[in-house]
């Protein structure tokens, strides 16, 4: 089981990115019939509503402001967001995890996922990259991290609270 990175500080390009490949080693362990899947699964449900609420609140705003994405953009990437949770509430209201149902579940989320990290690496880490100083990736850094570890200190992954940001 991958376990869960501790908040780092650092550029929030490579934090992001290091969630991001985080998530994927997830997916590939509950793809594994033999893995703990209902543990890496409250695992991942955590750091990915975790990852996902501390973007929207701290690095898209930031980067909004300073003129690096636009506000389709952060409307385009909070709407995967969204989709993603709610692939990911559907997979943890399957009671078996060794179904058909688990399976079929776990594409979805899989595919939904992999969509928006590929979307969120070229047209939101990039101009982050180009547009924004590295004092400013550093600090932004420090306020993804913190928000991050608030919320899994919170245990935002449970799903009473998934099921609430679903309905939202
Ligand atoms: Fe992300
Ligand atoms: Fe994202």
């Amino acid at each position: 089981m991958p376990k869960i990175l501790p908040a780092a500080g650092g550029d929030v390009v490579e934090i992001i990115l290091a969630d991001h490949r985080w998530f994927e080693e997830a997916l590939r362990e509950l793809r594994d019939v033999q893995s703990d899947r209902a543990a890496v699964l409250a695992d991942l449900a955590t750091v990915l509503i975790a990852h996902a609420e501390a973007e929207e609140s701290k690095v898209y705003p930031a980067l909004r402001r300073k003129d690096a994405i636009d506000a389709d953009e952060v409307e385009h990437s909070e709407r995967e967001h969204d989709e993603g949770n709610e692939a990911l509430l559907e997979l943890m209201e399957v009671d078996d995890t060794s179904s058909e149902e688990f399976s079929s579940k776990l594409h979805e989320l899989s595919e939904a996922l992999s969509h928006h990290l590929d979307e969120e690496e070229r047209d939101v880490l990039n101009p982050a990259r180009t547009d924004i100083s590295e004092k400013v990736r550093r600090d932004l850094g420090d306020s993804f991290s913190e928000e991050r570890a608030r919320l899994i200190e919170s245990d935002c992954g449970d799903i009473a609270n998934v099921r609430k940001i679903v309905k939202g």
